[in-house]
């Protein structure tokens, strides 16, 4: 059997050809593999003279095959190894620090400005009952002003009967405070409050800022005067205030106060609507039914308190118009309005 045409073609065949060359002769049914099955039927010399020749031709041929083999996955790792080099000299993608969440930033800068003022830290539960969220606060069940706060209810019930909810304002931080702490006080409150709203303007959870001061003497005027100063200090410059006549059950009287809109000064544009001015926040002074809640008798002691939105204080210091992308987690809006922290040192 002449194998010398066979192993000329074998340092030129590509795998695929290479695999049938060695199915062709040394498989199974491979044309030498046959010859060495017929071995049995020779005579004992020949069989010996003919195995031995054959022994050396499968021999040869593995050999052939082997070699080419190892060439052919020498030059595929090459090639792999050319085609996915990496060039280290190739500029790195930027990479971006932690920042602080915008919300995160403007509830800091709240408390830092009420800080300043005198006010500290007060508490209420974000699960709260019927009754601190909305009785305790003079509104009574069936008080038209429920409707306006969608609420979430909680099933059960506390052992007093008031139903369990999400409360929808931190003005349960007042009467919290009311029950636990003697006047004089100004304290804060800051947290997560719920209700059942989503579009451009509301999501079903949020945040607000809380404030009361209770002192004997309390007017009217400390309110403006404490409420300007709070303003001036969160946006950062002296800013016209004024207020409006509004109602708010926990209040009388109530207002809302507006701050000259910081990015045109009062002259009009995108961020006032053209009108100038900026809605920021409810106030009045503590309704005698809430300051009742604590013991206390107005003809002693009177307060005052504001409420505000976070999530507004914080689009209307940055100009931003969707609230929905502060919790998108879009990390390129994070970046253009995220502080970074302030390092540990
Ligand atoms: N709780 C009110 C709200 O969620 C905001 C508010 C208004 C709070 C007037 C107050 C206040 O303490 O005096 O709309």
């Amino acid at each position: 059997m002449d194998i010398q045409p066979v192993l000329q073609q074998i340092p030129a065949a590509g795998a695929e050809a290479l695999e049938a060359i060695r199915i062709q002769y040394l498989g199974q049914n491979g044309t030498l593999t046959a010859q060495m099955k017929e071995l049995g039927k020779l005579d004992a010399e020949t069989r010996k003279a003919r195995g031995a020749e054959l022994n050396v031709l499968k021999t040869e041929l593995a050999a052939a095959i082997s070699t080419r083999k190892e060439q052919l996955e020498t030059e595929a790792l090459n090639a792999k190894l050319a085609n996915e080099a990496i060039d280290v000299t190739l500029p790195a993608d930027p990479t971006y620090g932690g920042r602080i969440h915008p919300i995160t930033a403007a509830m800091e800068d709240i408390a830092a400005a009420l800080r300043s003022l005198g006010f500290t830290h007060a508490y209420g539960p974000e699960v709260e009952t019927d009754d601190y969220n909305f009785t305790k606060l003079n509104l009574p069940e069936h008080h038209p002003a429920r409707q306006d706060q969608d609420t979430f209810y909680l099933n059960p019930f506390n052992d007093e009967g008031s139903r369990y909810l999400l409360r929808t304002q931190t003005s349960n931080v007042q009467v919290r405070t009311l029950e636990g702490v003697k006047p004089p006080f100004r304290v804060m409150g800051i947290g997560r409050v719920y209700r059942r709203d989503y579009d451009l303007t509301h999501t079903p959870q949020f945040h607000q800022v809380e404030g009361m001061m209770v002192d004997s003497g309390t007017t009217f005027a400390h309110m403006r005067g404490v409420l300007s100063e709070f303003l001036r200090l969160y946006f950062g410059k002296p800013l016209k205030t004024r207020m409006r006549p509004h109602y708010f059950p926990f209040t009388e009287p109530s207002a809302e106060m507006d701050v000259e809109c910081h990015m045109c000064r009062g002259a009009g544009c995108r961020v006032c609507k053209q009108t100038g001015w900026l809605e920021v926040l409810g106030c009045g002074m503590v309704h005698r039914n809430v300051l009742a809640v604590g013991g206390l008798d107005v003809s002693e002691v009177q307060g005052f308190a504001f409420g505000a939105g976070v999530e507004r204080l914080a689009m209307l210091k940055y100009g931003i118009s969707d609230l929905r992308l502060f919790y998108e987690s879009h990390s390129a809006f994070l970046r253009q309005f995220g502080k970074p922290p302030v390092s540990a040192a």
